[in-house]
């Protein structure tokens, strides 16, 4: 594959702890190789694996090899040799005790590659670990000058997220700091951008004038079966309401940000989550398929939601009164991952309009498409109309080679671009947001796998109904 990238990027030492973990082997590491493939790393640079256990270099160089052969591009259709040797390994773990072999792996690294590297701490780590890790960085100085990629997600409750916030702003400043969210770093979410500001047609659209609802709609089909641990004590609101249909709503909802550069962008989206309304308990159903218990690691009385659909109002100017309808789910009947704006009925002379004649709906999946439900003549010798789509599919456009959203959203980390990650003032207003439904948390209903989940969401959508599909009363 040829490279695409322009290599003006600083040298670089990346530190990635939990280098051996799943996370790391499905998604980081086929990431980090896959940026050598399009020639998006620096010149210079290192990645220290970080781990407990003892390893030599050699060893995890085998370790990421493997890891690619399962998870990522083919290492021999890429640069392997020479992205085989810029790879270390520190034992020993990392603890603000003891550093292990990290500072020394460290030092080595900036010895070969420069003094004035920058330094990328990477916590491809679980969550519960992420205090633990900044002191340590904290402790060894490691935070000077540095980044710091935190995983999703950052704090599993308001409270836990306002201790770790602070440990964090204790080591790091806030232009430090890249939590991820990658539904931020995929292809269609990027898309919105140019969707909505480099269209004459649709930038004008986009207001509550014009769009009645908007649908963010990520229906899952597979279980939780090779995580049920996490799962269970997470939950798909936890999971992906107040993380990434929060985000993507912003990412629809936000004023035009005063330029396009990184910091107007990321202000401009994370304003906006200041608008939305704490949800109505009432506003939200949960639920749980059926059979989600009988999963081994999962507890016989579990009342985790393994689904969710909810109606967030958001009250800016632009959007007062607009329902934001949001749901996602394991085991549902497809999987798709679509944000859709209903447009209102056309004010006469055609008065049969049908409530869901005209849509305009991206979809956020591989390299995203968009898709317009119009109403057309049908051909004939009336004047009768018809439903029809009209269909872009991005990976169709020339030139265009999509990256996957860790590969992105890495690279913007290296690049210092923090336009799509989460501000600490942000995820204070998502669990603002979200405060009423851990108070009052609603009954979870019970639904059939392979169906759209429980029959008592669909009040929510109004005459629109949901736009994918959805149990029939
Ligand atoms: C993760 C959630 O963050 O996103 C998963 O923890 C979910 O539960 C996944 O399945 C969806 O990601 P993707 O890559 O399919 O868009």
């Amino acid at each position: 594959m040829p490279p695409t990238g322009t290599n003006e990027l600083t040298p670089t030492v990346f530190v990635l702890y939990g280098a051996t973990g799943d996370l790391a082997r499905r998604m980081v590491l086929p990431a980090f190789f896959e940026l050598a493939q399009h020639g998006l790393l620096p010149e210079d640079w290192r990645l220290i694996g970080s781990g407990r256990g003892e390893r030599t270099d050699e060893e995890f160089v085998e370790h990421v090899r493997s890891a690619l052969e399962e998870f990522g591009p083919d290492p021999d259709d890429g640069p392997w040799d020479d992205f085989a040797e810029r790879l270390r390994f520190a034992g020993g773990g990392f603890t603000a005790d003891d550093p292990g072999q990290l500072l020394d792996a460290v030092a080595t690294a900036r010895k070969e590659i420069g003094d004035d590297a920058q330094l990328v701490h990477y916590l491809s780590l679980p969550p519960k670990a992420f205090t633990d890790y900044t002191r340590a960085l904290g402790a060894h100085g490691l935070g000077e000058g540095a980044r710091v990629v935190y995983e999703k997600p950052f704090g599993a409750s308001p409270e836990g997220f306002r201790e770790l916030d602070d440990l964090v702003h204790s080591v790091f400043d806030e232009e430090q700091v890249f939590r991820i969210d990658h539904f931020l770093g995929k292809e269609g979410t990027q898309d919105l951008h140019a969707l909505r500001f480099a269209n004459g047609l649709f930038e004008p659209m986009w207001s509550r004038e014009h769009v009645a609802q908007v649908q963010i709609d990520v229906p899952e089909d597979l279980d939780v079966a090779d995580r049920a641990d996490f799962y269970d004590a997470t939950g798909a609101t936890l999971d992906m309401l107040v993380t990434h249909l929060f985000q993507v709503a912003a990412e629809v909802a936000m004023e035009p940000p005063v330029s396009f550069s990184a910091n107007d962008i990321l202000s401009a989206r994370e304003s906006v989550l200041a608008n939305f309304r704490p949800l109505a308990p009432e506003d939200v159903v949960l639920g749980q398929f059926e059979g989600y218990r009988e999963l081994d690691g999962v507890p016989d009385d579990s009342a985790t939601d393994t689904y969710v659909a909810a109606r967030l109002f958001i009250d800016s100017g632009r959007w007062r009164g607009v329902p934001f309808l949001l749901r996602t789910g394991k085991r549902m009947a497809a999987k798709q991952q679509r944000v859709s704006l209903v447009l209102h009925r056309p004010k006469g002379p055609v008065n049969d309009v049908p409530a869901n004649g005209n849509v305009v709906s991206l979809s956020l999946a591989g390299a995203g498409a968009v898709d317009i439900d119009v109403m057309a003549k049908k051909p004939g010798p009336d004047l009768a109309m018809a439903p029809a789509r009209v269909s872009l599919d991005l990976s169709k456009i020339p030139g265009g080679e999509p990256l996957a959203p860790y590969v992105s959203l890495i690279h913007d980390v290296l690049i210092g671009d923090r336009s799509l990650f989460t501000t600490s003032e942000g995820l204070a207003q998502t669990w603002r947001a979200l405060q009423p439904v851990l108070d009052d948390r609603p009954q979870v209903h019970p639904y059939a796998p392979g169906s759209w989940g429980p029959v008592e969401a669909n009040a929510l959508t109004g005459e629109h109904g949901w736009l994918l599909g959805q149990t029939e009363d």
